[in-house]
């Protein structure tokens, strides 16, 4: 059985005033959820956040990490520092790293080994664009996207590792991908894990989440499909009453 896994990804927002404001509202609400619930807050924000969610069932996640483990790179954020704040999941590889700044798949495989050898759980973005999708190439570049990303990662760490489908047209502009587009597009990545590893674990252990103005309104039907164990939800997931309704689809 794979548990689902609905994680925040708060990006460039909410200072710690509001990151308490926020956390504080969510925690009720979504104390009895049955997935797994992740934000992903800031790094300014991660040390105000933990502490608020210190006992309740919301992990603390961050939104990237470096691959080295110290030196110099100003103004990069290493695994340890992370661990240190008490953090446990990270976002690697978002679509917006790709996109503003010079994210490869390449820098993705050392991120999330750097995460992996700390003990962080990497939570790994695929998806194509609009151009790509018109191309007909979607299938080539998520095969490429996860092989390049899973590059040396040994099986006994995919259940410390979700990956996030999401479709770069999809991702704060309003439009979803259909339930069964998204869960036939998941499918292929799953498939793509079955040939990298073996189709038991990749039936049993990775753990593939939807990203893309997910919502209230859309949550069920998306987590209804059989390939889809969550999502990754970025403005929804700014407002406690939202997130906690896609929480609880
Ligand atoms: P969105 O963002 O929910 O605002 O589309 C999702 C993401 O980028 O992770």
């Amino acid at each position: 059985m794979r548990q689902p896994i609905i994680a925040g990804n708060w990006k460039m927002n909410n200072t710690i005033a509001a990151t308490k404001a926020l956390l504080t509202d969510l925690i009720p609400l979504v104390a009895d959820a049955k997935a797994e619930v992740v934000v992903c807050v800031p790094y300014t924000n991660i040390a105000a956040a933990g502490e608020l969610v210190k006992g309740t069932n919301i992990k603390l996640g961050a939104e990237n990490v470096h691959w080295a483990e110290k030196g110099a790179f100003t103004g990069e954020i290493s695994a340890d520092m992370l661990v240190e704040l008490g953090v446990e999941y990270v976002i690697i590889g978002h679509s917006e790293r790709r996109q503003y700044f010079g994210e490869t798949d390449q820098t993705v495989n050392a991120r999330v080994k750097a995460a992996l050898s700390k003990g962080l759980k990497p939570i790994i973005c695929v998806g194509e664009t609009l151009e790509e999708r018109e191309g007909g190439i979607v299938e080539e570049v998520l095969v490429r996207q996860t092989t390049e990303a899973f590059k040396d990662i040994d099986k006994d760490q995919l259940e410390n590792i979700v990956i996030a489908y999401e479709p770069v047209w999809a991702i704060g502009t309003g439009k979803t991908a259909t339930a069964q587009d998204a869960n036939d597009t998941i499918a292929i990545i799953r498939n793509t894990m079955a040939k990298l590893y073996c189709e038991k674990c990749a039936e049993e252990k990775v753990r593939i989440q939807y990203g893309g103005s997910m919502n209230p309104k859309n949550a069920s039907e998306l987590m209804a499909m059989p390939q889809i164990d969550g999502g990754l939800i970025g403005g929804a997931s700014l407002k406690a009453v939202d997130f906690s309704q896609v929480v609880k689809y």
